[in-house]
């Protein structure tokens, strides 16, 4: 875990990814391995996007761009994670085009398009980027969820509490094979379900981010406050 100074949340933020980036294309035997990067959505990860835009030293030709879940709307709609991404991220590196996969929540087939997206993902993601809600969520894996125990499908159609509601999400086996997690949190309205997450007394089936408590956490001081 590391907990950020004030203002330096997103610097750090961007610090570990590009620090998790570097290390996984460094690991490519014969220097043309690609890195896979899913991230996540929501408000907070976006200042730490934009300045990992700015690190240097990451080879983003050999970068591939997934999410972990995308609402169910137009790629060009304000609340679309990949919108957020293109705008903070992805339009600021070179990323080859054909390396960047959209999830496609807005599909007709919900379902269809969570099974075609499951095919495109890697058997295990390099660096797994996931939010946490005041509820616990992660990705869209929602306290209660049916999502929480697939363990065959990498990914699947869900309708959680979180306008919007239809969503696609990777599912717990994503999170699990993930090789480097890293877990973005910031604000006080944070703390108690980080407290809860990283608490060993707890289940995934009650705080999902529990999937991530291997993984490296990131946080303002305010967001780090109800830990012991
Ligand atoms: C989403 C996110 C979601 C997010 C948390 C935190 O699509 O909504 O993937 O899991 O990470 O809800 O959202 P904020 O960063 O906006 O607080």
């Amino acid at each position: 875990m590391r907990v950020a100074r004030p203002d330096g949340f997103a610097g750090l933020g961007a610090r570990v990814l590009a620090g998790a980036l570097r290390e996984c294309l460094r690991d490519g035997s014969d220097g043309e391995e690609t890195c896979s990067l899913a991230l996540a959505g929501g408000s907070t990860p976006l200042p730490v996007y934009r300045r990992l835009a700015d690190e240097e030293g990451i080879d983003w030709a050999r970068v591939r761009i997934f999410f972990g879940d995308e609402r169910a709307v137009p790629a060009d709609h304000e609340e679309s994670n990949y919108r957020a991404a293109r705008e903070s991220l992805l339009d600021r590196v070179p990323v080859p085009p054909e390396g960047v996969h959209r999830m496609p929540a807005d599909a007709e087939d919900p379902d269809a398009a969570a099974d075609r997206y499951g095919d495109v993902l890697p058997d295990r993601l390099d660096v797994l980027v996931l939010g946490i809600g005041e509820d616990g969520h992660t990705a869209s894996l929602f306290p209660g969820s049916p999502a929480l125990s697939e363990r065959t499908r990498g990914v699947v159609p869900v309708e959680g509490p979180k306008p919007p509601t239809r969503r696609l999400t990777v599912t717990p086996p994503v999170v699990e094979a993930a090789r480097r997690i890293v877990v973005l949190a910031a604000g006080e309205r944070k703390a108690p379900a980080v407290a809860r997450a990283l608490d060993p007394e707890n289940d995934a089936g009650e705080c999902p981010a529990r999937l991530a408590r291997r993984g490296t956490w990131v946080l303002d001081e305010e967001a780090a406050s109800a830990l012991p």
